[in-house]
């Protein structure tokens, strides 16, 4: 068993072995890697390493003995509101990320519904497209998820179909703008209307979309109206740590009016220590990244968040062009922003993975679920412009790789076993192993092709999918040998 080294390792031998580790992650800053990272170019990192280190050490738990972060803190959510059209009596929180912000609206919604609808059970109301982070949220927090279809050409959620699932104990409508999956924004001035008719929360999920769509609209895009300027909206959840370049650890949860995020916040003085005040998740937390946060906003500024946003948009029309031109290939629905979820009618797209990363590329599966075709998902940032036609060549390459690939045995065998279950029987965990064993993923490895894998996952019931995918993060997490 791994132990505390007996004595300490030299400063030198810590970071050798800390740049050694980290041979086998993306090389991101090549700006190959179309998912997970979000590259403001070198300045922009530069800037926000010296803000996260000027405050690194300090606690943003407590605003009152730290005044820097509690003023750094609400300055970040007045220009978010200011983003969001939000008015002066939005308020709002910094959280360590989309998910953070998104469980923080369930629990506000779920403490809003109990205290004054009096509501035991409430229920959120799921499009499909909703990030998963709500079904966490739900799940949590012990909220009822009522899931409802979006429309199967443009994938935007459909206002007819959240009225028809409000019940009584409805205490929260969740809407994106953008989707991850899809990148597109729902109907949102429709939904507000319908939450407002029913005395219901309406949250909007800008994580993603957040500081894309707000410069893309003026850029003469035609985004439609998702922001505070709908009236019905509640909440809405924007992310600093994705399209405004700040280090990870950065978002922003924002409320129509301090009435509302009362419910956020968590207080008790029923122990012997602290009396704790804690509007957020975290508790004690590192002023680093709300500093660099701060420090990022305030150095790029609104004509550099524009700047940025014209790179994405340049980068995003040669990219849906390219992929226009390859007959193999056909974008999900017509997104709003930047983000593109690329499938096939005539191979198995997930080959395309495997041929892009052997290119050095990286973009990520995104599996078939309720009338969403399995596909890849690009997420496109300003970085991508240096690279956009070089990414549509390989692209074109890897879909010829990809298209002489035979058809996977194991995929066929494992699509054969499942024919022979009957609907709703229970699949046994020996069988769920020797299925992974077969797959070449043992002890939290992946030996064999990624596309097999991901073609088998893409295919089990999401049910089996969750069993696989916990099982396999349960034995990747063991101590050492
Ligand atoms: C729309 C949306 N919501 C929520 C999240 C969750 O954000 P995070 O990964 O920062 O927790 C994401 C992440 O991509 C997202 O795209």
């Amino acid at each position: 068993m791994m132990k505390l080294p007996a004595k300490g390792l030299s400063e030198e031998a810590v970071f050798e072995k800390l740049t050694a580790f980290a041979d086998h992650d993306v090389p991101w800053r090549e700006g190959k890697t179309l998912a997970y990272i979000y590259d403001g170019g070198p300045d922009v990192e530069r800037v926000a390493k010296r803000a996260y280190m000027q405050y690194l050490t300090e606690n943003a738990l407590d605003p009152t003995v730290y005044p820097s972060l509690g003023r750094m803190e609400r300055e970040l959510v007045a220009m978010a509101a200011s983003l969001l059209s939000g008015d002066q009596d939005v308020v709002g929180n910094f959280t360590s990320g989309g998910t953070e912000s998104c469980l923080l609206a369930v629990k506000t919604a779920r403490d809003w519904a109990r205290a004054e609808k009096r509501i035991a059970m409430p229920e959120i109301v799921l499009p499909v497209t909703a990030h998963a982070a709500y079904h966490k949220g739900a799940d949590y927090f012990g909220l009822k998820k009522v899931m409802v279809p979006v429309d199967p050409q443009t994938f935007r959620a459909i206002p007819a179909e959240i009225e028809k699932a409000i019940t009584p104990n409805t205490a929260l409508i969740v809407t994106s703008a953008v989707s991850y999956a899809h990148g597109v924004v729902d109907p949102i001035a429709e939904i507000g209307p319908i939450a407002q008719k029913h005395n219901v929360l309406l949250h909007v999920d800008n994580c993603i979309g957040g500081f894309i769509l707000q410069y893309f609209r003026r850029l003469g895009e035609p985004i439609p109206d998702f922001d505070f300027a709908v009236p019905g909206v509640t909440s809405i959840s924007i992310d600093l740590h994705k399209y405004a370049y700040c280090p990870k650890g950065a978002a922003i949860s924002l409320y129509r009016n301090k009435a509302l995020r009362r419910y956020q916040i968590f207080t008790t003085a029923d122990w012997t220590g602290y009396t704790l005040v804690n509007p957020t998740i975290q508790s004690a937390k590192s002023g680093g990244p709300v500093a660099a946060a701060w420090a990022v906003l305030n150095y790029v500024g609104d004509e550099g968040y524009l700047a940025y946003a014209r790179r994405t948009l340049a980068a995003t029309q040669i990219i849906k062009r390219g992929i226009a031109e390859i007959a193999d290939l056909r974008i999900l629905g017509t997104p709003d922003a930047n983000l593109l979820a690329v499938t096939s009618d005539s191979f198995p797209i997930f080959n395309v993975i495997d041929e892009m990363k052997a290119l050095g590329w990286y973009v990520q599966p995104q599996f078939g679920f309720k009338g969403s075709k399995e596909n890849i998902h690009i997420s496109v940032g300003q970085k991508a412009l240096e690279k956009a036609e070089g990414f549509v060549a390989d692209l074109k390459t890897a879909v010829e790789r990809a298209k002489a690939i035979p058809p996977s045995p194991l995929v066929e065998l494992v699509k054969g076993e499942l024919a022979k279950m009957k609907p709703g029987e229970a699949i046994d965990p020996a069988q769920l192993r020797a299925m992974m064993d077969a797959l070449g993923v043992a002890g939290g490895q992946v030996a064999g092709r990624m596309a097999d894998l991901n073609q088998v996952l893409n295919i089990l019931p999401p049910e089996l999918t969750k069993l696989a995918l916990t099982e396999f993060f349960n034995d990747m997490a063991v101590q050492p040998r």
